[in-house]
This record gives structure tokens, C-alpha cells and sequence, in this order.
């Protein structure tokens, strides 16, 4: 079972003041990093490359093979271990599912779910980018979303947080989708009277607020799990002794010249955050290269994949 650290009454007026933050910035294009206002020149001039770079596969016949690829997902098994991850959760499944922006590919919710049916788990975090613009209506990806959480049998719960594709107007509708969002809040997984604690955020990459950090300052947990949809908040994460952090954003470049080498990575943290584990200082995290794609439906050198965490002590 699981609960929010806050009360309903605590958590209703706290998501009003969010949605009133979050509406002015998407309403007048304001980008917020934890470093301060966002320039728009670098997506602009990433847009007009991906124009040029579409029409380039285009005309080589390259652009069918990668839509295949995008269409073609792994399941990436990972053992943890932790030495004080508490007892009643060795052997802790936790499927992560990142950056589906499901209305890319037709079709693609039934690509997840041939996944997603064969795998055992005890929850599900999913970090972010559901749809594949990053403005517009959102209605079309409502349905595919509730049909697969159909299919997310998680018995402690589906936690998502937003990314930076997604608009907080999604936020009324994630019972709907079956979804329990995290917004700056944390909640409790409880297993046989023991606790873990599982925080998320919102979207730094475009909607930062200090709220994210407030967010990330819980304490009095032996394990703590941080849900960012970008790898921005790893540092104080790990200041503040989270165990484990699960982002995505990156779709580990998409398209690479080789495996682990993108033409494009949308991060600036460096290198080691593009895709798969890191670590910051007794911190592991872990980049999802993400189970859709966006801007282009095709990848190179870079499965799509899902993720199954299994925690042991
Ligand atoms: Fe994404």
C-alpha cells in the first residue's frame, strides 16, 4: 500500500498554487532552469536541424529503418543492491517507464503493452514527456494512456511526474489515466510495517521552481527513491541521501553515431547522464534512453527501452 506524506486538503491547496505557477510560465513561453531563465535559441535552431535532418533520410532511405528501430522496445533488467534497503523490500520490482510520448507512433500504447504484460512488478514509475509536442491539445493521448495503465498491474501503485512535453493541465485527468501524480509531493510505499519513501518532482527542464528542491528535503527514511524527469536535480538529491534517482529526457540521444555517442543530447550535465547508471557520491541513478521518440519516430544506435528494477539488500 502506499500514502501521501500530506494530507488531501494540504496536497489540493498546494496543486492549485502549482497549476496557477505553472499556467503563467506555459502561458507566456517562460523557461525556468535551477540556473535561471532558459534561452529559446538552442530548441529553434533544433528544430530547423531536425527539418533538414528528416529530409535527409528521406531521400537516402535511411528513415524506414528507423522507424522500425523506434518501434522495436527492450526490456532492460537491472539488479540493485542496497545495503540498507529496508528488509520487506528485497527483491522490490520496479518497472520505469520514460518519455513514452505515446501519439508519436501509431499504435504505439499496444507496442508497450506486448512489453508490459510479460513482466512482474510491484510499481510503476513512469518520468515524464507522455505526449509528443510540447504545446497543444492533449486530449488524443488520454485514451491510449488509460488503456495502458489497464495493463500496469502494480500492486504498490504507478507514480508519474511530468516532463517537460507534458502541460499541467494533464494533472486533471491522471486518475482518469490511472496514474497517481507527483507533483513537488513524496509518498510512502509501505510493505509488511516497513517504509520507503518516493519523492517527484516537476519538470526542471523547463518549469522549475524551488518547490522541486522543498520537495527533494524529506528526511527520516532508510531508502528514498527521486523521480526528475531530467538528470538537473541529481546533485541534491544525492546531498539529500536519496538511494536511488530515476530520470529520462535524454532518449539517450535518439539518434547516435554509435551507441552512446548522440548527435544531440538535450542535457547539459554532462556525458555521464546521457543514458543508463551513474552514480553520485552513495547515489545510483539511472537515465532511461526512454520508450518513445520525439521530434523524428526513428532511432539509431539507441534502442527504445523499459526498465525493471529489482532491489535487493
Ligand atoms: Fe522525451
Amino acid at each position: 500500500m502506499y500514502q501521501f506524506l500530506d494530507s488531501p486538503a494540504v496536497r489540493k491547496d498546494r496543486r492549485l498554487i502549482w497549476a496557477v505557477n505553472r499556467s503563467v510560465m506555459e502561458n507566456m513561453g517562460l523557461s525556468l532552469k535551477k540556473s535561471g531563465r532558459k534561452s529559446k535559441s538552442h530548441w529553434n535552431l533544433f528544430v530547423v536541424l531536425l527539418k533538414f535532418f528528416a529530409l535527409l533520410l528521406k531521400i537516402t532511405g535511411y528513415y524506414k529503418k528507423g522507424y522500425g528501430n523506434a518501434k522495436t522496445i527492450s526490456v532492460n533488467e537491472i539488479t540493485l543492491k542496497y545495503p540498507n534497503l529496508p528488509a520487506a523490500f528485497n527483491g522490490f520490482r520496479i518497472l520505469h517507464l520514460s518519455d513514452l510520448h505515446i501519439d508519436s507512433i501509431p499504435g504505439f500504447a499496444a507496442l508497450i503493452i506486448d512489453k508490459v504484460i510479460t513482466l512482474k512488478f510491484d510499481c510503476c514509475l513512469l518520468t515524464g514527456d507522455y505526449r509528443r509536442d510540447i504545446n497543444g491539445s492533449f486530449n488524443h493521448i488520454l485514451k491510449p494512456l488509460h488503456i495502458l495503465s489497464k495493463y500496469i498491474r502494480a500492486p504498490f501503485g504507478t507514480f508519474a511526474v511530468l516532463g517537460n512535453h507534458d502541460t499541467y493541465l494533464m494533472a486533471r485527468y491522471e486518475h482518469e489515466s490511472g496514474l497517481e501524480l507527483l507533483v513537488n509531493e513524496s509518498v510512502e510505499i509501505i510493505k509488511n510495517g516497513e517504509k520507503i519513501l518516493i519523492s517527484g518532482t516537476d519538470d526542471p527542464f523547463n518549469f522549475y521552481t524551488e518547490d522541486a528542491l522543498l520537495s527533494l528535503e524529506t528526511k527520516g527514511y532508510d531508502f528514498k527513491i527521486a523521480m526528475v524527469h531530467t538528470p538537473e536535480l541529481a546533485k541534491v538529491a544525492s546531498k539529500n541521501k536519496y538511494d536511488l534517482y530515476l530520470c529520462g529526457h535524454t532518449h539517450g540521444g535518439q539518434i547516435c553515431l554509435k551507441e552512446g555517442a548522440p548527435l544531440i543530447s538535450h542535457q547539459f550535465e554532462g556525458k555521464q547522464f546521457n543514458h543508463g547508471l551513474w552514480n553520485i557520491g552513495k547515489m545510483t541513478g539511472y537515465t532511461s534512453k526512454g520508450a518513445g521518440v520525439s521530434g523524428m519516430p526513428v532511432r539509431f544506435n539507441c534502442a527504445a527501452e523499459i526498465t525493471l528494477f529489482t532491489l535487493v539488500n
